[in-house]
C-alpha cells in the first residue's frame, strides 16, 4: 500500500499535448478514479505511473520515492489493459504464474501465490483452460489475477470492463471493489463511463483535454461540479446558457430564454454563466424556496424506474424534470401546460466555459 503522487507531469506526442502539466494525489489503499472522454490523456497517465512510458517534463512518486523514470519492473505498480493481454498458447495457471517464473520464486510458493490469487478472483479450478476456453469476464479475472499475484503496490486497471456485456460490468466492477477492499491495495482505475466512476470510486478525478477539471468524491462531483465540463459530463443534467443581469451580494437574477430567475447563490464575476440543475431535482409540485418555470409539456418518457417530463419553455428551451411518482405525471400530456418548481439551493451557477 503506497501513496501516489503526480507532479507537474507533462507529456507531448510530435505536435500533441496529451498531459498540459497534470497534479494529482491518490492516497494510500484508495480506489481512484480518473474519468473523462476519449483523447483526454487518461491512458497517457496510466502508462506514465506505470512507467511503461516517461513524462518530457514532472515527476510521479511512490511515498516519498520518486519513480519518474525507475523502470516499470522496478516500481511494482502493474497496468491491467482492456484487452486482458492474455498468453493464448499458456494455461490459465501459467498465465498467472508468469510474473512469478520470471522472479524465480521457488516451484512450491509459485503454486501457493497463483491458488491465492485464483481464489481471490473466484477462478480456482480453471487453472488448466486456456483463454480460448473462457468467457471475456473469465478472461479479465485471470488478468487481475495475474497483475496481484506479484503484489503491487499499486494496481492501475485501464477500461478493465469496457469488452464485457451489460450485466457482466456490473457484477465485475463490484468483484473489483471488493478485491480492492479485501487487500487495501492503491487501485487507479480508467473509464469514461460516469456511473462506473460514481459506483466503484473512493475519489474521481474529471480529465478533460489535458488537464484534470476537479477531483472529489463521487458525491461531491455530482453534487458540487466546479465548472460546465463536470456538470455535463456527469450524467443527463440540465445545462443552461444564461446572463446575469442583477447582483445584490451573493444573490443573482438571471435571464434565458425571456425567462427571470431570481435570489439564486452565485459569487463569480462572469456574467456570461450557465445555470445547471440535475433533473431529479426538478420538481413537478411546488417546494419550499422555489423558483418555477411554466411552459408546456414537450414529452413524457417513462424508465421503468424513473419517468422523465421534458418541458418547453419560453423560446424553445428544453428542461428536464425526473421523477419516481406517477401520480406526479397523472394525466400530463404534450402540449399541455406545466409548471416546474426548483429549490434556489439545488440550482448551480457556473461561469460559463470558452469554447
Ligand atoms: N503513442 C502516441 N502517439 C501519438 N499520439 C498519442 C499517442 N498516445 C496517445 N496519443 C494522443 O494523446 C492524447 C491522449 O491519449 P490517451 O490515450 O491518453 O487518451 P484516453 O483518455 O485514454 O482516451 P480513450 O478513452 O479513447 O482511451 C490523444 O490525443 C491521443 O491521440
Ligand atoms: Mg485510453
Amino acid at each position: 500500500m503506497v501513496d501516489v503522487k503526480l507532479e507537474n507531469v507533462v507529456k507531448t506526442f510530435g505536435d500533441t499535448v496529451a498531459l498540459k502539466g497534470i497534479n494529482l494525489y491518490i492516497k494510500a489503499g484508495e480506489l481512484f478514479t480518473l474519468l473523462g472522454p476519449s483523447g483526454c490523456g487518461k491512458s497517457t497517465t496510466l502508462r506514465i505511473i506505470a512507467g511503461l512510458d516517461f513524462p518530457d517534463s514532472g515527476h510521479i512518486y511512490f511515498g516519498n520515492e520518486d519513480v519518474t523514470y525507475l523502470p516499470s519492473s522496478k516500481r511494482g505498480a502493474v497496468l491491467v489493459f482492456q484487452n486482458y493481454a492474455l498468453w493464448p498458447h499458456m494455461t490459465v495457471f501459467d498465465n498467472v504464474a508468469y510474473g512469478l517464473k520470471l522472479r524465480k520464486l521457488p516451484k512450491e510458493e509459485i503454486k501457493r501465490r497463483v491458488e491465492w490469487a485464483l481464489e481471490l478472483v473466484k477462478l480456482k479450478g480453471y487453472e488448466n483452460r486456456y483463454p480460448t476456453q473462457l468467457s471475456g469476464g473469465q478472461q479479465q479475472r485471470v488478468a487481475i489475477a495475474r497483475a496481484l499475484v506479484v503484489e503491487p503496490k499499486v494496481l492501475l486497471l485501464d477500461e478493465p470492463l469496457s469488452n464485457l456485456d451489460a450485466k457482466l460490468r456490473l457484477e465485475m466492477r463490484s468483484e473489483i471493489r471488493r478485491i480492492q477492499r479485501e487487500l487495501g491495495i492503491t487501485v487507479i482505475y480508467v473509464t469514461h463511463d460516469q456511473e462506473e466512476a460514481m459506483a466503484i470510486s473512493d475519489r474521481i478525478a474529471v480529465m478533460n483535454v489535458g488537464t484534470v477539471e476537479q477531483v472529489g468524491t463521487p458525491r461531491d462531483i455530482y453534487e458540487r461540479p466546479k465548472t460546465e465540463f463536470v456538470a455535463s459530463f456527469m450524467g443527463k443534467t440540465n445545462v443552461i446558457p444564461a446572463k446575469v443581469v442583477e447582483r445584490t451580494g451573493d444573490r443573482v437574477t438571471v435571464e434565458f430564454d425571456g425567462i427571470r430567475l431570481d435570489g439564486l447563490h452565485y459569487t463569480g464575476k462572469e456574467d456570461e454563466v450557465v445555470i445547471v440543475i440535475r433533473p431529479e431535482r426538478v420538481k413537478l409540485k411546488p417546494v419550499e424556496n422555489a423558483i418555477s418555470i411554466s411552459g408546456i409539456v414537450d414529452l413524457v418518457e417513462y424508465y421503468g424506474f424513473f419517468i422523465e417530463v421534458v418541458g418547453l419553455f419560453g423560446e424553445e428551451r428544453r428542461i428536464i424534470a425526473r421523477t419516481i411518482s406517477d401520480r406526479d405525471v397523472e394525466g400530463l400530456k404534450p402540449t399541455q401546460p406545466v409548471t416546474f418548481y426548483v429549490n434556489r439551493d439545488d440550482v448551480i451557477i457556473l461561469p460559463r466555459q470558452k469554447r
